[in-house]
């Protein structure tokens, strides 16, 4: 059997919902019931009444889903896809941090582990960081954790002062002013997007900075023909999918974080099937903890 046929029969048999994040390989999000940005895809795992979500992305996402709804059986295929980025501040940083400042909320981005989530006050998404941060009381100081880009984005666009964490996504990162300048030359007639995890000194020669999911409603509306795609080159898939008629211009093509590349249609075969992947389980003191600063994104939202 067709093995996309194959993965349509076994959702059936198991109630299961296939959510993929926008960096996933192409034949990946064909066969997803739902594609969107870190924020959709927790609202989606939230709400949904399946009994199985397979999960494809990154580690971060599949607990955050397995958080959001403990009674379902979340699972995730690429077992090994982690993401660097929230990797870079551990248990005892955050205790740590929390000594030195020990008056300020912590913020935590989304991309962070569920020992992170549960030292939170509250957490976000790239598509809400602004707002959020917005929303928490103005004589309370933040601490920023892990990104410190989508900590100074927050900080440039509200004027509010953040003690940021020093991590970074290591794909966002290879981004260079050069090649938005390169790629200004190269395509005049584009508008350049480009997402808040690139340095700032990137962000400021682009036209909009957006999160995956903003950067596709933007092309879906905008009148825009053309665009410069500045950041995880599967965002142009799910572009391609929406508004065939427009045209999309890599930054670079080499812009792929290798964790999202790690899944394939075999591995949720084998998720389905309960032979392969992993099924997402966390000690329920973290999990409880962490829900908090996950609803209370939720409701900021
Ligand atoms: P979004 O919040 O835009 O989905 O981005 C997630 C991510 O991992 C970006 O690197
Ligand atoms: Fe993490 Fe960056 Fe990959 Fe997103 S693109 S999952 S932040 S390493």
């Amino acid at each position: 059997m067709d093995i996309k046929e194959q993965i349509k029969r076994l959702k059936k048999e198991k109630n299961a919902v296939i959510l993929a994040h926008t960096y996933q390989p192409g034949d990946i999000q064909d066969a997803a019931d739902y594609v969107g940005d870190s924020y959709g895809l927790s609202v989606q795992a939230s709400n949904t009444d399946a009994d199985v979500i397979v999960f494809c992305g990154v580690r971060f996402m599949a607990e955050t889903a397995h958080i959001l709804s403990p009674s379902k059986k979340v699972i995730l295929p690429a077992e090994d896809a982690g993401c660097p980025m929230a990797d870079m501040i551990n248990g005892d940083d955050i205790v740590k941090l929390k000594e030195k400042y020990p008056d300020y909320l912590v913020m935590c981005y989304v991309n962070s582990t569920s020992e992170i989530k549960a030292h939170s006050d509250v957490c976000c998404t790239s598509s809400n960081a602004v707002k959020i941060a917005q929303k928490l009381p103005p004589e309370k100081g933040i601490l920023f954790v892990p990104d410190q880009h989508l900590g100074s984005y927050i900080m440039e666009q509200l004027g509010r002062e953040m003690v940021l964490w020093d991590g970074f996504c290591p794909t966002h990162v290879r981004i260079q002013p050069e090649m938005i300048k390169q790629a200004r030359e190269l395509y005049p007639d584009a508008s350049i997007l480009i997402h808040p995890e690139a340095p700032r000194a990137c962000r400021e020669l682009c036209d909009q900075v957006l999160s995956t999911g903003q950067m596709v409603q933007h092309v879906k509306t905008s009148e825009t023909m053309e665009f410069v795609i500045a950041t995880e080159l599967g965002l142009i898939h799910t572009l391609q999918r929406e508004r065939p008629d427009k045209t999309y211009h890599p930054l670079f093509s080499g812009l792929l974080c290798p964790n999202m590349k790690k899944g394939s249609l075999e591995q949720i075969v084998s998720a389905l099937e309960g032979t392969g992947g992993e099924v997402i389980t966390l000690p329920q003191e973290i999990r409880q903890k962490a829900k908090y600063s996950l609803t209370c994104m939720l409701e900021l939202s």
